[in-house]
């Protein structure tokens, strides 16, 4: 059967001037990876990404985004259509508190930057949930399946994909990946080190797994 999902990817842009922003390091492969997966399982997929350089995968509707604040209102206007959403996008979790209109100059010597925190999307998406499967992702250096099972419930979320940041051959910049995936049930699938591609497979597997058993 297939299913209406909505995909995040990348990371967000935070501006403070005209030239600079506050970002993270992710490229998106994962999120995309993961989209390119369910299209080609034959469900329909929309994916909101930030702003990375990879094509957009083949059969699927792409919604481009910069800040936080842009991807929370395109994920709140997609959500009632999605039957699962998964949130693979590095989200901003702050964003420079002034953004200047002109480019800060240098004779600045010691300019500070003040950041507030921005909203959380997962979090505020979640209490109008309903029947709806939302996987959270988690890119963790410390504590990382403790840190992830706190998300999966502070959260409200039916799965969460984690993995350590830390780990030289996988997560951000990396073609591959490692990860484990957990389920509100406590199933725990712990996946080796695999192209980010498989990883993606995998998710989708597990997902139909959790929505259509054996
Ligand atoms: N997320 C979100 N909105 C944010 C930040 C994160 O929806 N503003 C989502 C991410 O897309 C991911 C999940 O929340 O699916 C976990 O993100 P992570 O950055 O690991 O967690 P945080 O909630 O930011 O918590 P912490 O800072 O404690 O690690």
């Amino acid at each position: 059967m297939a299913l209406r999902i909505l995909v995040t990817a990348g990371p967000t842009r935070e501006p403070f001037d005209p030239i600079r922003f506050l970002s993270n390091r992710s490229t998106g492969k994962m999120g995309f990876s993961v989209a390119e997966a369910a299209a080609e399982r034959g469900h329909i997929v929309k994916l909101i990404a930030g702003p990375v350089c990879l094509p957009t995968p083949h059969g699927v509707e792409r919604i481009d985004v910069v800040t936080a604040e842009e991807m929370y209102q395109a994920v709140e206007s997609t959500f009632q259509w999605c039957k699962v959403l998964l949130m693979v996008a590095a989200v901003s979790d702050w964003r420079p508190a002034t953004v200047h209109p002109r480019k800060l100059k240098k004779h600045n010597k010691n300019q500070s930057l003040g950041l507030v925190r921005t909203r959380d999307i997962l979090s505020s998406i979640t209490p109008r949930k309903g029947a709806r499967i939302v996987v959270g992702f988690a890119a963790e250096s410390d504590h990382v399946e403790a840190e992830a099972v706190r998300k999966l419930n502070d959260k409200n979320l039916d799965m969460i994909v984690c993995n350590d940041v830390l780990q030289r051959d996988a997560a951000f910049e990396s073609d591959t990946n490692r990860v484990v995936i957990i389920t509100r049930d406590g199933v725990r699938e712990a996946l080796p080190l695999l192209p980010k591609k498989e990883v993606a497979v995998h998710i989708i597997n597990r997902l139909e797994l959790e929505l259509f058993g054996a």
